[in-house]
Parts: structure tokens; C-alpha cells; sequence
């Protein structure tokens, strides 16, 4: 049994936190509830208190709260902090590191894991102001239960309805069940773009930003592993519980990546690696001239093909071997394709020009392609993207020699 401190913020979906409790305990875990003062607009806490049979944490000026710093000894005593419904206002406050009721100074305090599940108007989720926090909050580790597609209780249908409650309680009972799934095992993750290098100034690049590769750096080592996260020039923050190798072109990534293979389970090449680098480099900027000017490109190692190639050879399904495609057009079938061509497991495919997929967003549409299988992924953050791919490696990775899981 689990100790998750339930978060209820003031929306509408607040009454459906008790349906969150009930889902909770019907799973075995101990639910305390924390309600801020909108929430306690919407349902009283007398519900919450008869459900999850513990006092309602309301604030933290209650008498008798402070005599063992109640926001500290219950951060230190969950297992996980759940926030359903999680408004624009609790997301801006948890992002930018405030601190001003129970609940946001819970979420500083602890080191449990935090799932949120948002509810708000679709134009607010939509709003640049909210998926930045979103995305700050993801980068950070925080994980999140996608808001449904509906009827909105202002009047409006779109997307922005808390998620079902069996499924808010499903999901935190999975984090509670699967924490450490990948305990003892070592993932390999590439991230990011590769830059070739024309001269000390100029290179050849792509968009990738590094964001799914580190979703799933991320995910791995929540799940207990041991994580080597070879990363190309990134703008963004790695995770900081994986062992990070910086590097610049597809060459250092080749070198980085098959020396590390020894001792990987699994690997996952979600870097977009670039295809050609200059035959040569500039060690000079050289100036232009009034002429056109063409530059000799020439192919790079195929990291993934030779991964394949590696186990190929040693007659060994490990590592278990996950590649990515970026499409245009024709995503699963020229996905299939490459899962053929590099001998991987399977393949991340997405459609990079569909909305919310690609480089820039927090977000992702992929399928899962294996050689005789398919899972096409709904629209959701990387962060899931990332459990569901290392959910079908794990199934691949099989239990560990010497018994534990
Ligand atoms: N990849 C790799 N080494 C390369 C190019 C790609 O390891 N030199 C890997 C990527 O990390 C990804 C997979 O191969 O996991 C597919 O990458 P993608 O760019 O979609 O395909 P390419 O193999 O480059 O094929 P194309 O550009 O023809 O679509």
C-alpha cells in the first residue's frame, strides 16, 4: 500500500477528486487529500475527510498543522503527490517555484514522484503561458494525465475536461507499481541533432530540440536504470539523473554510442542524426565569394543500422534496440521500412508535419512499429510517449538473469 497525497484545485472537476479517492483506495493506497481555498468552493471537505477517513489538509495555518511542519513531514511520508484537477493557476505556481498555500509548498518539498492531471478551457491549455509551464514542469520530471475532449462545464467543447477518475487512479497506480521496472538495467539513449561542422563558425544542422530523447532518459532512470544519455547540441536541460555524453557530430555520436554497447540492455536512438557531414573541414572562416559555392557532403555512419548490424553478428537479441523515424509523408510504411533496413526491435514513426508531433513541442504523435505489430499512440505529451515506448522494450528485455524483475 501507497501513501499519495491528493492535490484538489478549484475546478469544476474538483467534485470528481472523490471519485479519484475512492479509485485510489479501491487500488490499496492511503489517500490523504490537500484542498487549496478555490477548491473548497466546488466540494467540502467533509466529503474528502468521510472518503479518505484522514483529516483534509486546507491550509497551513490550521491550528495544531505547524507543530510538526505538516507540509514537510507529509512530503516526506508519500509515495506520490497526484493533483486532479490541476488548474492554470496550480501549473504556473508549481513552474515558477511558488510557494504560497499547502499545496505548492508541498510540491517544492518533496522528492515523491508528481502526476497532475490539468483541467481548465481549452483556449487556456492552449495558451503559450500554460504549455510553457507544462513544459517546464515536464522537463523537471513532473508527469501528467492528458485532459479529454468534450463538453467543458463553461459552455464550451473542446479539449480541457479532467481525465476520467479510474483512469487518473489507474495512472498513478502504475507509477506506484512500476517505479523501479528498470532496476539494475542500463538504457542507452541518444538525443538531440548532430551538427557538421563546415568551418569554426558554420555547420550543418537540424531542429531536433532533444526533447523525446531525453522524455525517455528521464523515464528510464525514474524506473530505477542506469542511464547514458549521448547528446547532441541541445538548448534545453537534460535530466539530471543520467550520466550525460556531450556530442557534436554524427562521427563523435558513432564513436560514443559503440563503445557503450557492451554493457546496454536496451538503447534507444531517438537523436536526429544528420545523413551527410563535409567531406572537409575549414579550419578557417573562409570569406565569401561572388560565385556560388558547393560544398562536398558525404554519408555518415548509420548508428542504428550498425547497432543492428553488431547484434547481427554476435547472434544476440541485446541490446533490445528501439530507432525512431521522422516522416513527412507515408510515416508507417516508410517506418516499417526502416525497422527492416537497421534490424531494430521497432520504431518510434511520427509524422513530423502533423500538429502538435515534431521537434519544438512538448508533445508527440507516434506509432509503434514492430515487424508483424503496430500501436498508434494518441497525441500526448513526450513524456508518455517515452513510458510507452519503454513499456514494449521492457516486454522485449524479458526478466533479469539472477531472477529480479
Ligand atoms: N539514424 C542513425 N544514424 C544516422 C541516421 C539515422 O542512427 N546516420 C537513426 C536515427 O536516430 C533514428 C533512425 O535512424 O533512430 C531513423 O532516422 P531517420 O532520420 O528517420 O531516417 P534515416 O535513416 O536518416 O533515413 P532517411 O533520411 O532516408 O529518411
Amino acid at each position: 500500500m501507497a501513501r499519495v497525497a491528493l492535490g484538489i484545485t478549484g475546478g469544476i472537476g474538483a467534485y470528481k477528486a472523490v471519485e479519484v479517492a475512492r479509485g485510489l483506495q479501491k487500488r490499496g493506497h492511503d489517500v490523504v487529500a490537500v484542498m487549496t481555498r478555490n477548491a473548497r468552493r466546488f466540494v467540502g471537505p467533509v466529503t474528502l475527510e468521510a472518503i479518505t477517513r484522514h483529516p483534509v489538509v486546507t491550509s497551513q495555518w490550521t491550528a495544531g498543522t505547524n507543530a510538526d511542519i505538516e507540509h514537510i513531514s507529509l512530503a516526506s511520508s508519500i509515495d506520490l503527490l497526484l493533483v486532479a484537477p490541476a488548474t492554470a493557476n496550480i501549473l504556473g505556481k508549481f513552474a515558477g517555484g511558488i510557494a504560497d498555500d499547502f499545496l505548492s509548498a508541498l510540491y517544492l518539498a518533496t522528492a515523491a514522484p508528481v502526476l497532475v492531471a490539468p483541467a481548465m478551457n481549452s483556449n487556456m491549455l492552449e495558451h503559450p503561458a500554460v504549455r510553457q509551464n507544462i513544459g517546464t514542469l515536464e522537463a523537471r520530471g513532473v508527469l501528467f494525465v492528458e485532459p479529454g475532449v468534450g463538453y467543458l462545464a463553461c459552455g464550451w467543447t473542446g479539449k480541457g475536461r479532467l481525465a476520467e477518475p479510474d483512469d487518473i487512479a489507474e495512472a498513478a497506480d502504475r507509477l506506484l507499481r512500476g517505479s523501479r521496472s528498470l532496476e539494475g538495467r542500463r538504457v542507452l539513449v541518444t538525443a538531440g541533432p548532430t551538427f557538421e561542422d563546415l568551418d569554426p563558425v558554420r555547420f550543418i544542422g537540424n531542429r531536433s530540440s532533444g526533447r523525446m530523447g531525453f522524455a525517455v532518459a528521464r523515464e528510464a532512470a525514474r524506473r530505477g536504470a542506469l542511464v547514458t544519455l549521448v547528446a547532441g547540441p541541445t538548448s534545453i536541460d537534460p535530466p539530471p539523473n543520467a550520466e550525460l555524453v556531450r556530442v557534436r557530430s554524427a562521427a563523435e555520436m558513432h564513436e560514443a554510442v559503440m563503445t557503450r554497447l557492451e554493457s546496454a540492455d536496451i538503447v534507444v536512438m531517438a537523436a536526429a542524426v544528420a545523413d551527410y557531414a563535409p567531406e572537409s573541414k575549414d579550419d578557417r572562416k573562409p570569406a565569401k565569394a561572388d560565385q556560388g559555392l558547393t560544398v562536398t557532403l558525404r554519408r555518415t555512419p548509420d548508428i542504428l543500422a550498425g547497432i543492428g548490424a553488431w547484434r547481427v553478428a554476435r547472434g544476440s537479441a541485446r541490446p533490445v534496440l528501439v530507432g525512431f523515424a521522422a516522416e513527412t509523408d507515408d510515416a508507417v510504411n516508410k517506418g516499417r521500412k526502416k525497422l527492416a533496413s537497421k534490424r531494430a526491435d521497432f520504431v518510434a514513426v511520427n509524422d513530423v508535419l502533423e500538429p502538435g508531433a515534431g521537434f519544438e513541442v512538448e508533445t508527440n504523435v507516434v506509432t509503434l512499429v514492430g515487424p508483424d505489430w503496430e500501436e498508434a499512440l494518441p497525441l500526448q505529451p513526450k513524456s508518455s510517449v517515452a513510458a510507452a515506448i519503454l513499456d514494449r522494450a521492457e516486454r522485449l528485455l524479458g526478466p533479469q538473469a539472477g531472477g529480479a524483475a
